[in-house]
This record gives C-alpha cells, structure tokens and sequence, in this order.
C-alpha cells in the first residue's frame, strides 16, 4: 500500500486507525517473510549496519518496535545474550511466525500484540530499536506521538536507534531529533541501493537535564 493511503488511514481517530492498521499487516503477513527479510542481502547489511551503531553497554531490556516475524529479534538475542527482548508488532500472525523463529532462547523473548501508538509499560527499556515502521503511522501529529511513545519508553541513559530509508529518515526521525534525547550519532548509508540512515539517542541519566 503506498506512503498516501497510510497517511489518509491516519486521519481516522487512533482506534480505528490501528484496527485497519492490524487487519491490513496481519494480511499483509498471509505469506512467511513478505518483505525476504530473513533471506534477502540488502536488508541482513541494514541489520549489521545496525548493530555497529549501537554504544556497547550491559542492556538487560530491549525493545524492538514494529519486529514483523522477528529475523532482527533474532539477531538480538545472539548480539545480547544476558539480555530480555521483547517484540512488538500489530500484527499478531506475524508474532506467531515470529515464536517459531525464536523459540529455543531460554524464556528470554516476549512477544507482545500492539500499537505502538497506545503501547504502554510498566517498566523502561535500556535499549529500544524502531526500524522501517514509522512511514506507516501517517500524519504528522501521529509521527509526533509515536516519537513521544519511543521516548518515554526509555530508561534513565536508555538507547533509542531509528532506522529509515534516507533522506525520508530526516521528516521521520524529527521529533526525536527535537526532543528530550541527545543524539549520539547517525549513519547515513548512501551506497546502498535503498539508501538508510541509523539514528541513535540518549536519554539523560537521573540528574541530568539531557539535551534536545
Ligand atoms: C517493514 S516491517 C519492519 C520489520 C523490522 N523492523 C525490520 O526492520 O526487519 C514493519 C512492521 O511494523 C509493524 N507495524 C506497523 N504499524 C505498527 C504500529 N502502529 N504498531 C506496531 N507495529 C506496527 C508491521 O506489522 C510490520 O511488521
């Protein structure tokens, strides 16, 4: 579906929204691995690309947002192995394919059914991924909300890494960029066939102000 129809989906109020938001990923999820995530070199290169960025710490708890059938999710579980992962998605078919790849992980991974628009925890995150969702969210006050959402997921001197197709990356990532977060740094991978930027973040740590 083009970038134009999940803007006009966005119109509707959040709720509805995400019920055709879930109804359209979870038939776009009808055949394993729709976008060859887990096969195809372009995106396996965006993932180590990913991995490169991330500032080396002990992160207990990870999030990744938007995990479709969990090819990345894997990948963390092998990058962090002391760490609990949970993935998200909207689309629950694609975190039942997501179960078969992870199982075997001794209890470390959670899946979780929901928006990341209403998504609400209990507990921060050190370490939060977002990668090749936040074009589907639409207009800008929902982009804005979603940016919101990554941010307050974050523990004190907690990690946020975007992913998105450049130079889109720059109208994606802008309110996080505007925000409370710091911006550690960003790769811009222009020799790509479908150029990616990977933004990284900072939260302040408990007395800090942080910076915008
Ligand atoms: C292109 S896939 C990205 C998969 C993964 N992040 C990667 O890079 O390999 C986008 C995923 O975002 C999910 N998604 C779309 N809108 C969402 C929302 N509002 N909340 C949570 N997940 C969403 C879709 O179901 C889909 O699985």
């Amino acid at each position: 579906m083009h970038r134009t129809a999940f803007r006009t989906l966005s119109l509707l109020g959040s709720r509805g929204q995400g019920a055709l938001l879930r109804r359209y990923f979870d038939w776009w999820h009808r055949n394993p691995d729709p976008w060859r995530m887990g096969t195809d070199a372009y995106e396996q290169a965006k993932y180590a690309a990913t991995l490169t960025q991330v500032p080396v710490r002990p992160y207990r708890r990870i999030l990744e947002v938007g995990c479709s059938e969990g090819v990345f999710t894997g990948l963390l579980l092998d990058a962090f192995p002391d760490a609990e992962i949970t993935g998200l998605d909207i689309s629950e078919r694609a975190l039942a394919r997501a179960a078969e790849r992870v199982t075997g992980h001794d209890g470390r991974t959670r899946l979780m059914a929901a928006d990341i628009l209403t998504f609400a925890s209990d507990q921060p995150y050190d370490l939060v991924f977002c990668a090749e969702t936040l074009y589907y969210l639409g207009r800008r006050d929902r982009l804005k909300r979603a940016s919101e959402q990554l941010t307050r997921l974050l523990a004190p001197g907690g990690v946020l890494v975007l992913v998105h197709p450049w130079p889109e990356a720059r109208r994606l990532h802008r309110f996080v960029s505007a925000g409370p977060l710091s911006q550690v740094s960003e790769l811009v991978e222009n020799a790509a066939h479908r150029p990616f930027s990977v933004c990284v973040y900072e939260a302040g740590t408990a007395g800090s102000t942080g910076a915008g």
